[in-house]
C-alpha cells in the first residue's frame, strides 16, 4: 500500500495525508518555515497555545499566533480548562488566519494537566471535555479536531465513552497519540489502539507515534486504516521527512545538514530576539545532532552557547572539522 494522496478535514483537502505535529517550543513559524522548505506535509500545526492568554495576541506581530500566507492549512492547538477560556480563543483564532483549531486532551505535562486541568487532564472529565467542545463550536467558523491520548489505561470501553462526546459535538477530525496518561515518549506507542479509533469514527482519524520514517508511515496506514499520519520528534531531527516520507531519494550527507543547520540558526535568529533565540535553538539543536557523528558534543556545546556569534562559532568549527 502507498501513501494515500489525502483526505479532507471537513472541506479542507489535507494533501499529502502527512501531519506536523503540535510541540511546545519547537514548531513556531520559523521552524515551520525551515519545515515547508525542505517539503511540507499537508497540514501543519502551532505548539500549543493557552486559551487563557491567546486573546491578547497579534497576529501581524512575532509571537506565538503568526504565519504566513503561504503555510495554509494550518491547524492552531489551544489547551483550556473551561468554555469561557476555549470560546474566548476560539473566537480570536476565527478573527484571524485559522484554518482549524484543535483543543488538546493530549498533554500529561504536570504544568497543563494538573496545575491548569487542561489537556490529557480532561479525559477523566468527559462532561467537561462536552462543554468546551461545544462553546469552541457555537463560535466557530472553521472546523474544530481534537488531540488525545488514551486516557489513564488502555480502555476500548473508556474511548468508545469518549467518541461518543466528540460525535455529538460535531468534532471534524481525531488525532490520536495512543500512549496512556502518563506514558513517557520512550515507550512504544500503542498502534492498536489508532485502528481502534477508525473504527469508532466517521470523520478523519490521524495516527501518531513512532513514525521514523516512510517504512513506518505505510506500516502505520496498513496496520491501522488511519486517514493521516502526524509526525513529531523525527521531523525535528529530519526537517526534510515529508519529502522523504513522500518518496523523494534526498542525499544526507554531512554538507547537506551544515546546510539544513544554518537554515535553522538563519530563521529562528531572524525572527526572534537573541535570549528567545538561543532558547528555541537549543531545543532544535537536541533533536537534530542525532544525525551527527559526535552529535552529542555538538549538542552539549550549543547548550552553553550564550550567544548568536557562539553558536555561529561553534557550528563553523564542527563542520571545518576542528573536533
Ligand atoms: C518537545 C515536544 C513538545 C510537544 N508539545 C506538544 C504540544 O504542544 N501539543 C501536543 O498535542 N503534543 C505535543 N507533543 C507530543 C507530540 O505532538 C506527539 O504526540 C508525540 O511526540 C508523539 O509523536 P512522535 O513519536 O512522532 O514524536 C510534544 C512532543 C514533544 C517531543
Amino acid at each position: 500500500m502507498g501513501l494515500p494522496e489525502g483526505f479532507d478535514i471537513a472541506d479542507i483537502a489535507i494533501s499529502p495525508a502527512l501531519v506536523l505535529a503540535p510541540m511546545a517550543g519547537i514548531t513556531h513559524l520559523p521552524f515551520r518555515r525551515l519545515v515547508r522548505k525542505y517539503g511540507p506535509p499537508g497540514l501543519m500545526f502551532t505548539e500549543m497555545l493557552s486559551a487563557r492568554t491567546l486573546p491578547a495576541e497579534f497576529f501581524d506581530r512575532p509571537g506565538f499566533v503568526q504565519c504566513d500566507d503561504a503555510e495554509h492549512p494550518i491547524s492552531y492547538q489551544i489547551f483550556a480548562s473551561c468554555p469561557e477560556d476555549a470560546e474566548a480563543a476560539t473566537r480570536k483564532l476565527c478573527e484571524g488566519p485559522a484554518d482549524i483549531v484543535d483543543l488538546n486532551l493530549a498533554c500529561p505535562a504536570p504544568e497543563i494537566a494538573k496545575k491548569r486541568k487542561a489537556g490529557a487532564h480532561l479525559l477523566s472529565d468527559l462532561d467537561m471535555v462536552g462543554k468546551i467542545l461545544s462553546a469552541m463550536k457555537a463560535v466557530s467558523s472553521v472546523p474544530i479536531t481534537v488531540k488525545i491520548r488514551l486516557g489513564k489505561v488502555p480502555d476500548r470501553g473508556f474511548l468508545t465513552d469518549l467518541s461518543l462526546v466528540l460525535k455529538e459535538n460535531e468534532v471534524a477530525a481525531v488525532t490520536i497519540h495512543p500512549r496512556i496518561t502518563g506514558e513517557k515518549l520512550k515507550r512504544l506507542s500503542r498502534w492498536e489502539y489508532i485502528g481502534y479509533m477508525k473504527s469508532l469514527m466517521a470523520v478523519p482519524v490521524i495516527g501518531n507515534g513512532d513514525v521514523k520514517g516512510r517504512e513506518d508511515c505505510l506500516r502505520m496506514i496498513d496496520e491501522t486504516g488511519c486517514d493521516g499520519v502526524m509526525v513529531g520528534r523525527a521531523a525535528v531531527q529530519k526537517p526534510w521527512i515529508f519529502s522523504e516520507i513522500a518518496g523523494k531519494q534526498l542525499d544526507i550527507n554531512g554538507e547537506f545538514l551544515l546546510h539544513v543547520y544554518r537554515e535553522a540558526v538563519r530563521l529562528f535568529s531572524d525572527y526572534f530576539e537573541e535570549s528567545r533565540f538561543l532558547g528555541r535553538i537549543k531545543e532544535f539543536t537536541w533533536y537534530f545532532s542525532k544525525n551527527m557523528k559526535f552529535g552529542h558534543h555538538f549538542a552539549s556545546l550549543i547548550q552553553n552557547a550564550d550567544s548568536l556569534a557562539m553558536v555561529k562559532k561553534i557550528v563553523d568549527d564542527k563542520f571545518s572539522g576542528s573536533y
